[in-house]
């Protein structure tokens, strides 16, 4: 146990009992018991400025408040510009954007844009922190496909914890000139952020996310913050931008009926075409967009249904959709989507990664003062990633990447790309093509590492930096000073 959790334990007795539940997966409300009785919450567009050199400016302030997440209960949550989760950031390929993100919480926080190809000094990783107080002012120049990306707290020590009580928010890309898809935000383009949590009687949030095998498996689902949701829907297609934003729990969604739809985008863009089919799976960290029809008048419920991995147990309900008695005509889908295809030379470096217990990758922990590799600017990589025990994933900071082959079989084609999370499932292999982008710094590290963030906090993390080619042999491998591994506090705090 780290040491000032430890402290704090033995301080207050009381939370650690509060804490002892565990992670349970199996007590999860059986399907149809669900009323649907909450009209899903769709979060707000963020507000922008564009100032007199062109720059789109964002203001986000991370602060602590109380949130009804169940029914007549006041729980208190964390979250941006509100109590709860946070806006949605949108922003167009080849704008420059700035984000102003103040503290207001009272601990060390970071704000790391997931998905995003930028320096990594604007990555907002654990070498980014914002102290109490203070405003962090990234700012770069969006240049990558449109994608849904999402933004989320990245302390060493207390990620787990931080968004757990709420931090985290969709930041969707566009780009100019793209394939018609649905893109009326709110209407025919619908953010769905998948989180599960644990409550105490009184409505506190429960739950040790650094427990157990997997930190926090919760039994109540939440969907943009809302519990026991719906939605209505008035257009013929309907695109969900669907995020596992849980700490641990994987989802396998599909509809109540078994309806197919289109699968067009995954991780890091969009996939070349429509793929169809009837049910996808996400791991934590991991994005999908899909399409839908309707029919006038009908109503479907999505849900989830269970598989054998820890982290999937049970069938369970998410939200039910309720089409309008008349629809909105939509364009139909194009054909094709998007070349966004990595592909990787044949005599490419490959570079191993095996995943050890819950807290090593390579039989090392996480140290924030050790540069673990290092990656000439614009490289396309094979990285294998291993792992001899259970359920685990993959991310890796600033790249796009394809899945090229899981346990040598191919991945399910909507499953293969563009990504930057993959599901590593128990004793398996899986192999990447990875394409690393071009901002060079060799003293500032991005991260690679498992998106449960129960594992990520406890060091199943690994940092790597991107440098000018031919340059990699000066490198120096240590960073001075670095160690701002942090650990909060209990989850009713
Ligand atoms: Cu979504 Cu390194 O994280
Ligand atoms: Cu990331
Ligand atoms: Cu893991």
């Amino acid at each position: 146990m780290h040491r000032r959790k430890f402290l704090l334990l033995a301080a207050l007795p009381a939370l650690a009992t509060a804490c002892g539940s565990g992670a349970r997966t199996d007590d999860l409300r059986p399907q149809g018991t669900l009323t649907f009785g909450n009209r899903l919450r769709i979060p707000p567009l963020a507000k922008s400025t564009v100032d007199a050199a062109g720059v789109r400016r964002f203001e986000l302030a991370m602060q602590r408040g109380q949130s009804e997440l169940l029914p007549g209960k006041p729980t208190a949550t964390w979250g941006f510009n509100g109590p709860h989760l946070g806006p949605t950031i949108r922003a167009r390929r080849g704008e420059t954007v700035r984000m102003a993100v103040t503290n207001r919480l009272g601990e060390l926080s970071t704000v790391h844009w997931h998905g995003m190809r930028l320096p990594a000094k604007m990555d907002g990783g654990p070498h980014q922190p914002i102290v109490p107080g203070a405003t962090w002012t990234p700012q770069w120049t969006i240049d990558q496909p449109a994608a849904t990306s999402w933004y989320h707290p990245h302390v060493h020590g207390s990620t787990a914890m931080q968004v757990y009580r709420g931090l985290a928010g969709m930041f969707i890309l566009d780009e100019p000139g793209g394939p018609p898809l649905p893109e009326r935000y709110g209407v025919d383009d619908v953010p769905l952020i998948l989180q599960d949590k644990r409550f105490t009687p009184d409505g506190s949030l429960d739950g040790d996310p650094l427990k157990g095998t997997f930190g926090i498996l919760g039994n109540h689902i939440l969907v943009n913050g809302t519990y026991d949701p719906y939605l209505e829907v008035s257009t013929e297609l309907v695109r969900f931008r669907i995020l596992n934003g849980s700490n641990a729990r994987m989802y396998h969604v599909r509809f109540a009926d078994r309806r197919r739809f289109h699968v067009v985008g995954n991780d890091a863009g969009l996939l070349e075409a429509p793929v169809e089919l009837d049910q996808v799976s996400l791991t934590p960290g991991e994005r999908i967009e899909i399409v839908v029809r309707f029919s006038a008048g009908e109503q479907v419920v999505l849900s989830s249904v269970g598989g054998s991995a820890d982290i999937d147990a049970g069938d369970f309900d998410v939200l039910k959709i309720v089409a309008a008695p008349r629809l909105a005509a939509s364009p139909a889908l194009p054909a094709r989507l998007a070349e966004n295809r990595v592909e990787v030379p044949a005599d490419a470096r490959v570079r191993r990664f095996r995943l050890n217990g819950h807290d090593a990758i390579n039989g090392k922990e996480m140290d924030m003062s050790r540069i673990d590799e290092v990656v000439p600017a614009g490289a396309r990589e094979i990285w294998e990633i291993e792992n001899n025990v259970y359920a685990h994933n993959f991310h890796i900071h600033e790249v796009a990447f394809r899945v090229l082959d899981v346990n040598g079989g191919p991945p399910p084609a909507y499953a293969s790309g563009p990504k930057d999370t993959v599901y590593v499932p128990g004793k398996s292999k899986v192999r990447l093509a990875v394409q690393f982008g071009q901002h060079t710094d060799p003293s500032t590290p991005y991260m690679y590492h498992c998106h449960i963030l129960r594992h990520e906090d406890s060091g199943m993390m690994g940092q790597f930096v991107i440098v000018e080619p031919g340059t990699e042999a000066q490198v120096p491998r240590t960073i001075a000073g670095a160690d701002h591994a942090h650990h909060g506090s209990a989850p009713g705090n």
